[in-house]
């Protein structure tokens, strides 16, 4: 089991696809255990980007990300964060594959509708983040039976 942390970003939330983009989670059979919305501060968009600073897109990026609302879930599953990354699909939507969130929504290389965190170190990271303990809760579906990958039966 895995978590990853998924920021529906300030275009998802302008543009009324908050819904669509949890459906395609849900359905998925991924669990949901913590969401929000949240305005993210400069400051918390410099320590969750830190990792691009001093990059051409790094103020771009910044002003993008703290632009509106965004919607911040905790995201748990086998192999969530690489479910999650193939579903977001490539970081440039107008060549991400037709099928993924961002190949069916988007256009744009910056304005790419999704977050997904890109291992289970940035995983742990973000979601200390974004996440008070409390915040986040401990539960499972009950149709988890039924898409476990390693069911016995
Ligand atoms: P993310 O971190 O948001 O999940 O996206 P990612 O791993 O697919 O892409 P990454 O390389 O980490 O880039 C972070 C975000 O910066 C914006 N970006 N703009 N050339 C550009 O204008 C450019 N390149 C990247 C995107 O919003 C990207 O998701
Ligand atoms: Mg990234």
């Amino acid at each position: 089991m895995e978590q990853t942390l998924i920021i529906l970003k300030p275009d998802v939330v302008q543009r009324g696809l908050m819904g669509e983009i949890i459906r395609r989670i849900e359905q998925r059979g991924l669990r949901i255990s913590g969401m929000k919305m949240q305005w993210i501060s400069r400051e918390l968009a410099e320590r969750h980007y830190g990792e691009h600073q001093g990059k051409s897109f790094y103020e771009p990026l910044l002003a993008f990300i703290t632009s509106a609302p965004v919607v911040v879930m905790l995201v748990e599953g086998p192999q969530a964060i690489a479910v999650m990354r193939a579903m977001m699909g490539k970081t440039n939507s107008s060549v991400a594959a037709p099928g993924t969130i961002r190949g069916d929504y988007g256009l744009s290389n910056r304005h790419n509708l999704i977050h997904g965190s890109d291992s289970p170190e940035s995983a742990t990271r973000e979601i200390a983040l974004f996440f008070k303990p409390e915040e986040i809760f401990s539960y499972q579906r009950v149709t988890e039976p039924w898409t476990d990958p390693d069911a016995a039966w």
